[in-house]
């Protein structure tokens, strides 16, 4: 027998709603997400309990075993307003012998860490941008990186602390930036070469043979001249923005056989060696040298249905309440002996 029973977990501390001085967050975006998740639950015959995490995480797993379930829902991208919080969300389920969809704590706390998601890469032949980790403004670069750079909080996701002053000309600009990065958003900042070219996403369902959706590709040709290229916080959340407006996102991307099948062989590969499960998204750049470099692996992609994933699935001929359902059955049979 099947699920029936599920129960959606999802943030609600309005610590995260602060986080980017007053433009809209993504916590928002995980209530109404969690809504519109559990009406597609609801639409394929389940039942459904939503249980928000605040700051009382006793209080949180009662809830959760009192409503006494077949599977969680997990779409806690954090807790207490703490990113790197969301692999404890998972492992403390886990110790309670939940069953919860996408992946565990590993997976999840490895990807919140950009620089080490990127030696592993690199480790496996997966090609990803030069990088160095720095945790002071540095007099020099203690290696040869070549500017433009991007500079990025380590630890972060969803493009916090990513405007179009993250990329630098030069060497006082990078200074300045990793300051900035330091002091706001208290944590190391990761630098990389900026990579001037088109944008992939890629989204992988499935379990011991996972399979990659139809490419989708954000579209940067109606962006000024000066602007860099790029998905800053802006373009990805503020809806009515003009930058969110001109950095649409196009499915099936309009890329070569060959090309598709590069860019899901190598997003593939990284799902499988970051030990991802049931669903998560690969962000690829690809430069004048043709070469498609992984920037980050998302095992806790956003879920709701404007955002990539369900645009890919969509395009693969899942409507979203069948996305849903699906991501639970593929969950689900993960715990069958
Ligand atoms: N090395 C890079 N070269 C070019 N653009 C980049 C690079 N790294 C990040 N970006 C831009 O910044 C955005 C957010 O970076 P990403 O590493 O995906 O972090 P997040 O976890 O915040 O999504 C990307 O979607 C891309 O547009
Ligand atoms: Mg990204």
């Amino acid at each position: 027998m099947g699920p029936k029973k599920i129960i959606i977990i999802y943030n609600d501390d309005p610590e995260i709603v602060l986080y980017e001085g007053g433009s809209p967050v993504p916590h928002i975006g995980v209530i109404d997400t969690a809504l519109t998740v559990e009406k597609a639950m609801r639409a394929k015959g389940f039942s459904t309990t939503l249980i928000p995490l605040n700051y009382d995480a006793w209080e949180f797993v009662e809830a959760i075993k009192k409503a006494d379930a077949d599977i969680i829902f997990n779409l806690c991208e954090g807790a207490m307003g703490e990113s790197t919080f969301e692999m404890n969300v998972a492992a403390m389920l886990e110790l309670f012998g939940f069953k919860l969809t996408g992946s565990g704590p590993f997976t999840l706390s490895l990807a919140l860490n950009k620089g080490r998601t990127k030696d592993i890469l690199i480790a496996n032949d997966i090609p990803t941008a030069p990088y160095l980790i720095l945790n002071e403004v540095p007099s020099r670069l203690s290696k040869d990186l070549r500017f433009p750079l991007i500079v990025k909080p380590v630890h972060e996701d969803a493009s916090i602390g990513i405007d179009e002053e993250a990329v630098v000309k030069n060497m006082s600009g990078l200074r300045k930036r990793i300051d900035y990065v330091l002091k706001k958003y208290k944590q190391p900042a990761i630098v990389e070469e900026y990579i001037d070219g088109r944008e992939f996403n890629i989204a992988i369902m499935g379990n011991c043979r996972p399979m990659a959706l139809p490419v989708s590709e954000i579209d940067f040709s109606q962006l000024s001249g000066s602007n860099p290229k790029i998905c800053t916080y802006e373009a990805k959340w503020a809806t009515d923005s003009a930058v969110y407006l001109k950095t649409p996102a196009i499915c099936p991307a309009n890329i070569s056989k060959e090309l598709e099948k590069e860019l899901c062989n190598i997003s593939l590969n990284a799902y499988n060696i970051l030990g991802c499960r049931d669903y998560a998204r690969v962000d690829i750049r690809m430069g004048e040298d043709g070469i498609p470099r992984v920037l980050e692996v998302n095992p806790n992609p956003d879920i709701s249905p404007d955002a990539g994933f369900a645009r890919s699935a969509a395009v693969a001929g899942f409507d979203y309440p069948h996305l849903i359902s699906e991501i639970i059955n593929i969950a689900y049979s993960r715990y069958k002996v």
